[in-house]
């Protein structure tokens, strides 16, 4: 893994949307994994700006989102397709028939979660999958549990992660208790992963990610697994790693 250690969110934003931007100079029709939440604004900002003032285009590359809320309509507020216009396609060039998010209100899940995964085949795999981490240890919606065999499916969300989503609901009892979300199968088979984090509450998932035991209990652990992944960390995210890991990481 190579993880860089910045000063702070806005650093780390900066530092992620260059590796994007890079990707899509390189393979202008790349296959972009994207998620949501709140690390990457920051990161959707600076892309945006390149868009506006460098002139990123977007317009041959395709995007697939990690999850969606089951129950929710892509046009509701808090929907992860909301999400992505507000924060991102509405803004620049990208083709919306090239922007992938499941439907979290699929008449039938599983056929959804099957849909999904031939698509992101069909478009040829993802090129390079944007991941944040949940406090828990979570990637994407993979909560505690998830083995390194799951696909696209249908996930109950822990206490944890409805308590840390409420904060984007008006009340806690409409926060969606499901989602669809891809496995870590669907995750490890990204050529390229970019994992963002910042702030102390992610230090000790940080942590246990890059020292912990392999385990489903720590799903962000099996990111070790794969050859090909760039931790971006502000220094709270990083503050629970040994200051010789610190040291031995690229400086902002
Ligand atoms: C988002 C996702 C989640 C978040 C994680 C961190 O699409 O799949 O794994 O990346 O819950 O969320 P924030 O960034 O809000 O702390």
């Amino acid at each position: 893994m190579k993880l860089w250690v910045v000063e702070d969110y806005q650093a780390m934003s900066r530092r992620a949307a260059d590796v994007l931007a890079r990707e899509i100079k390189r393979k202008p029709d790349s296959v972009l994994g994207l998620a949501t939440g709140g690390t990457p604004v920051g990161m959707y900002q600076e892309l945006v700006r390149m868009h506006r003032e460098e002139g990123l285009d977007f317009s041959r590359v395709t995007s697939f989102n990690l999850d969606e809320y089951v129950g929710l309509p892509a046009a509701h507020p808090q929907s992860y397709r909301t999400y992505m216009e507000e924060n991102l396609f509405a803004k620049v060039n990208i083709d919306p028939r090239m922007t992938h998010i499941p439907r979290g209100d699929a008449p039938d899940l599983e056929a959804e979660c099957a849909r999904y995964e031939r698509e992101i085949a069909r478009a040829g795999g993802i090129d390079i999958q944007v991941l944040g981490i949940g406090r828990n240890g979570h990637i994407g919606f993979n909560e505690p549990g998830s083995t390194a065999a799951t696909a696209t499916r249908v996930v109950q969300l822990t206490r944890d992660t409805v308590e840390a989503n409420a904060r984007y609901f008006d009340s806690p009892d409409e926060v969606p208790t499901q989602a669809i979300s891809m496995g870590i199968r669907t995750i490890l088979a990204a050529k390229r992963i970019l994992l963002l984090a910042s702030g102390s509450s992610k230090a000790e998932a940080v942590q246990r990610m890059l020292e912990g035991e392999l385990t489903p209990e720590l799903p962000a652990s099996f990111l070790r697994q794969h050859a090909d992944v760039t931790v971006v960390m502000d220094r709270q995210a990083a503050s629970r790693l040994p200051a010789a890991t610190i040291a031995g990481t690229a400086a902002d």
